[in-house]
């Protein structure tokens, strides 16, 4: 299968998650469930916006960075400029966090709502190049599905 199509089976699965559900938390733990194990990733999972930072929220791989400065690596550049970064190599990434050091590739999707970043999805791969176009796409897709409970 490929990722779109396997993008594609998943979508209907996390909307139907999130229709029954408006506890944020309880949705990013079943969407980060959801992700890591029909990708295989190396970390799926979230952090929350709380007082102008980034909060460690449910996930799924290795454990992680609790807290992350606006402005600050991949993720806290994202929430900064309000865009998904995708990173092919993050050992060329300026300030990048290292989690873990077997991380190579990375894509970070903010979830939006009225202009303003509550929170981001963060996925890391072992593999270099990992995330394109079509990652960006159907994640930011998914942002939006995860806003309605925010
Ligand atoms: N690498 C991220 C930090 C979070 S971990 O990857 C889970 C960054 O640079 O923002």
């Amino acid at each position: 299968m490929t990722k779109q199509e396997k993008y594609e089976q998943v979508l209907p699965q996390i909307k139907a998650v999130i229709e029954g559900e408006n506890d944020t938390v309880a949705n990013m733990a079943n969407v980060a469930a959801i992700l890591h194990g029909t990708f295989g990733f190396w970390w799926t999972g979230f952090y929350l916006v709380k007082e102008n930072e980034l909060v460690l929220a449910p996930f799924q791989g290795p454990v992680a960075c609790t807290r992350i400065q606006k402005g600050r690596g991949v993720c806290g550049t994202a929430l900064e400029q309000k865009k998904t970064i995708i990173v092919e190599n993050v050992h060329k990434f300026a300030g990048h966090i290292a989690c873990s050091s077997e991380s190579n590739s990375e894509i970070v999707v903010p979830i939006m709502k009225k202009e303003e970043v509550k929170g981001v999805i963060d996925i890391d791969s072992r593999e270099f190049g990992t995330f394109d176009e079509n990652d960006k796409l159907y994640l930011e897709r998914v942002a939006g599905l995860l806003a309605i409970s925010l």
